[in-house]
């Protein structure tokens, strides 16, 4: 039995481990990757696939503004367990985020990915049409889906992050400097 549950602390690295399995490292370098460095992602739109006390799946979903003024998620990355593919997870944790994400109030999501594999839960390419991300990607990867009706109507411009600044980072480069001054001190004395 599969349950789908909220993303804590302790699943970071089982989830990144299966991203590496999934994306390998290369992963580091894509622009969707630059919209979401230093940020959290949105409240309550962080899940994961847990099976038998093992991580098996996760997507997350981040704020983002579309064009000048046009509050919208990213999502992303999305991945299945190697093993488990093909067998309906990644349709279930994209229902549940889709379907989360709506009743959160959220009106768009915008993603790169598989347009064959986004179709089905109602991406298209039209909605994504008039964006841009903020350096290299595939046009015909970006999509969009509208969860209010008209959402992303005539949305023009680039992504930008928006979303809350994630401290971790902060405090581990402030510890990397501190780290660096003590030994310093130690070398002098
Ligand atoms: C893409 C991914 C999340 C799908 O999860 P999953 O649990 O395997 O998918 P599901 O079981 O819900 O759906 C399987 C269906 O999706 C199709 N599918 C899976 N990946 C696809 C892809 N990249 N492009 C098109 N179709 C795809 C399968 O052919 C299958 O089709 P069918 O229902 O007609 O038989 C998973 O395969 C994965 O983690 N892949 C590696 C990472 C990745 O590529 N993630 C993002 C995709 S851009």
């Amino acid at each position: 039995m599969i349950q789908l549950r909220d993303e804590t602390a302790f699943d970071v690295p089982a989830r990144e481990s299966l991203l590496d399995a999934c994306f390998g490292t290369s992963r580091f370098a894509k622009t969707s990757q630059r919209l979401r460095e230093g940020r959290l992602p949105a409240q309550g739109l962080s899940l994961t696939a847990e099976s038998q006390g093992r991580l098996v799946g996760t997507v997350r979903l981040w704020h983002v503004c579309a064009g000048a003024d046009r509050p919208a998620l990213l999502l992303g990355p999305l991945a299945v367990d190697p093993a488990l593919q093909g067998e309906g997870l990644g349709g279930r944790l994209m229902r549940a985020a889709l379907a989360r994400s709506a009743a959160l109030g959220h009106a768009a999501v915008l993603l790169v990915g598989d347009a064959p594999y986004y179709a089905r839960f109602g991406f298209e390419r039209e909605l994504a049409g008039g964006l841009t991300m903020p350096g290299p990607f595939e046009r015909e990867r970006f999509l969009g889906l509208e969860l209010a009706t008209g959402a992303l109507k005539g949305a023009e411009g680039v992504l930008r992050a928006t979303g809350a600044l994630d401290a971790a980072p902060l405090f581990a480069a402030e510890a990397a400097v501190e780290a660096g001054r003590i030994a310093a001190r130690r070398q002098a004395a």
